[in-house]
């Protein structure tokens, strides 16, 4: 299977995990919108269920294919979230956030009863921390908050460039109108301590890093799909 059959093998698999009456969390990015796509022609064919997107674009995609949607302020517990993510390890800790989405993705994860990850192989690593750490930040302070965050993840083992995301020459800015922080560390040997580091930092919105939040991984590899499954509470 090439990168893309990947993703479309793993969105597919999370489609039979949906029952009938559920309450869904609606990942962001190009895997997530293959299972979109997918549980629009479902409902088309007469599934119910209602759900809550990640993302301003989820929710336009949501919107165009007929997928009934409603907020966390309407429907504050969901069943199930399905999302791609950025990177994944065996023990279902994740970085997210290459799209921008990380804050409303971390909201609308653990406020569900489970989380299904879909990636293609590519994704799946054994130690975090390649693919650079989104970290969300408000922008009063910004420059300041920075300094924390170098420091704070330095005391924890990691090390490198922390550069503001920009796109078309001007900072990125969130759905929630807030900046990013890549932080390009290359390794996270300590991810859970890392995660809570930066949670306590004034001035950071959220962190790409998904501790203990997903159960379920299903990864399209070029042979065929790998299922990697977690308890999340006794790991
Ligand atoms: C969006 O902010 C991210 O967390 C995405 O879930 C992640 O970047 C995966 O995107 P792809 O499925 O496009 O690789």
């Amino acid at each position: 299977m090439t990168p893309d059959e990947q993703k479309q093998a793993a969105a597919d698999a999370a489609l039979d995990h949906i029952e009938d009456g559920m309450l869904l969390g609606l990942g962001t990015g190009s895997t997530a919108a293959r299972f979109v796509d997918g549980l629009g022609r479902k409902i088309s064919a007469g599934l119910n269920v209602l759900c809550v997107p990640t993302s301003k674009a989820t929710e336009t995609q949501a919107s165009q294919l007929g997928i009934p949607l409603t907020t966390l302020a309407e429907t504050p517990e969901l069943d199930l979230t399905v999302d791609g993510a950025d990177e994944l390890d065996d023990k279902l800790s994740l970085i997210k956030g290459g799209g921008g989405a990380l804050l409303r993705e971390k909201i609308v994860a653990t406020s569900s009863k489970r989380m299904i990850v879909i990636a293609d192989a590519s994704k799946h690593v054994e130690t975090l921390g390649r693919f650079p750490l989104p970290v969300e930040v408000i922008p009063f302070g910004h420059g300041s908050t920075r300094l924390k965050i170098k420091a704070a993840s330095s005391a924890c083992g990691c090390q490198g460039d922390i550069v503001l995301r920009m796109r078309d020459g001007e900072p990125f800015v969130t759905d929630n109108a807030n900046l990013i922080y890549d932080c390009h560390f290359g390794r996270i040997e300590d991810a859970g301590t890392l995660a809570q580091v930066l949670s306590s930092i004034a001035g950071v919105a959220d962190h790409g890093l998904f501790i203990r939040t997903a159960d379920l991984a299903l990864i399209g590899r070029p042979g065929g799909l790998q299922t990697i499954k977690v308890d999340k509470w006794h790991e």
